[in-house]
This record gives C-alpha cells, structure tokens and sequence, in this order.
C-alpha cells in the first residue's frame, strides 16, 4: 500500500553531507586542523564513544600482526586503538584527505607511543590509494555521510580485504 507521505528532510538535497564541516578539510590549515582534531580528541574520550569503539573494534576481531585500515582518520583516535590492537608487530594505517589533519595525527601518534606501528596518508575514501587484498580489516568511522556521494562504499573497498562486513549508520567497517 502506498502512504503517499511527503518526505521533508529529503526534499531539496541536492548533494549529501554539503552542510558538514567535515567535508573540504583537504584545505584546512593548520589552525583549522587543531580545531577539529581537538573536537575529535574530545570526543574520543566520551565514555559512550569509547564504548562504541571497543564493541565495533571488538566485532572485527582484529588480531596482533594484522594490518588495518582507517578510512577518514581524522586526528587518529581510532587508529590509534587499533595500533594497539595490532601490536608491535602489525600496522594501522591512517587515510585522510587533510593534510594538516593528518600533521597532528602523526604528533598525536608519537606522544602516545604508537608512531611505530601507523602509518598516515593522504587520500581519499571514494578513490582508495591501494591494491586490492592489501588490509586484514577496513574501518571507517563517521565519514561516509560527509563525503559528497559517499553513501556507499566503493567497489574497491569490498576488493580490498577477505572477510565479512559489519556495518552500522556511521561507522562502516570490514574484515
Ligand atoms: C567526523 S571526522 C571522523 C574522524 C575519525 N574517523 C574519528 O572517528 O575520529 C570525518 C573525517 O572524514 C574525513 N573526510 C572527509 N572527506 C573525506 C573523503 N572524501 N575521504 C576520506 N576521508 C574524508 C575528514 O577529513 C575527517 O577527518
């Protein structure tokens, strides 16, 4: 049966995630950077964020040795908690668009000991930098509805890695 009910919110929107300030951060200077990697440290650190993480970090199983990929890192805070679950022997791997985002990810990384086992490059979500089968595990954490026609994932994202999927409204990840 049909409802014939109008859609508000849907109505109008030309391009997704155009209001975010989180999209063109690739522009950002350094100033702006520390701004919105202060708000991502910030709420790293809430006792509702932190639960989340342990419990969708904790689905991927990710074991010491595996190498793991962050989709839109930010300031790092995810990728930092998966440097530790990936051991000293294993690899995290930061990519954002933002290269001054990414300057305070790599301080961030140091000062927490961890800059041992990530790596931060530039990239983007929509065009991944990498051959397919190169991760045991892809996360991608409240990025995709800030991407402009970033509500799917691209193909190459499923060609990247082996195992199952598990994803939620803002937080994608893959093993
Ligand atoms: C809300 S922040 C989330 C950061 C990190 N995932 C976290 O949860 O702390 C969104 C991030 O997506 C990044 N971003 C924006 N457009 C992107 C794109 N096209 N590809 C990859 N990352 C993108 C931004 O630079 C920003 O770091």
């Amino acid at each position: 049966m049909a409802l014939g009910v109008a859609v508000p919110w849907d109505q109008g929107v030309s391009e997704y995630g155009q209001e975010s300030m989180w999209r063109d951060t690739a522009t950002a200077d350094a100033e702006r950077a520390r701004d919105l990697a202060a708000r991502l440290e910030r709420r790293a650190k809430a006792e509702d964020e932190v639960a989340a993480r342990d419990t969708y970090l904790g689905l991927l199983d990710i074991a010491a040795g595996e190498r793991v990929l962050d989709v839109g890192c930010g300031s790092g805070a995810v990728t930092r908690e998966i440097a530790r679950r990936v051991g000293s022997r294993g690899l995290a791997v930061g990519l954002d668009p933002s290269p001054a985002l990414l300057a305070v990810a790599r301080e961030l990384a140091h000062e927490t000991g961890f800059g041992d086992r990530i790596e931060f490059r530039e990239g983007n979500a929509l065009r991944l930098p990498f051959p397919d089968r190169s991760f045991d595990a892809v996360v991608c954490v409240t990025v995709l509805s800030h991407v402009p026609r970033g509500r799917l994932p691209s193909l190459n994202w499923f060609e990247s890695c082996g195992r199952e999927d598990v994803s939620g409204s803002s937080t994608w990840t893959q093993t």
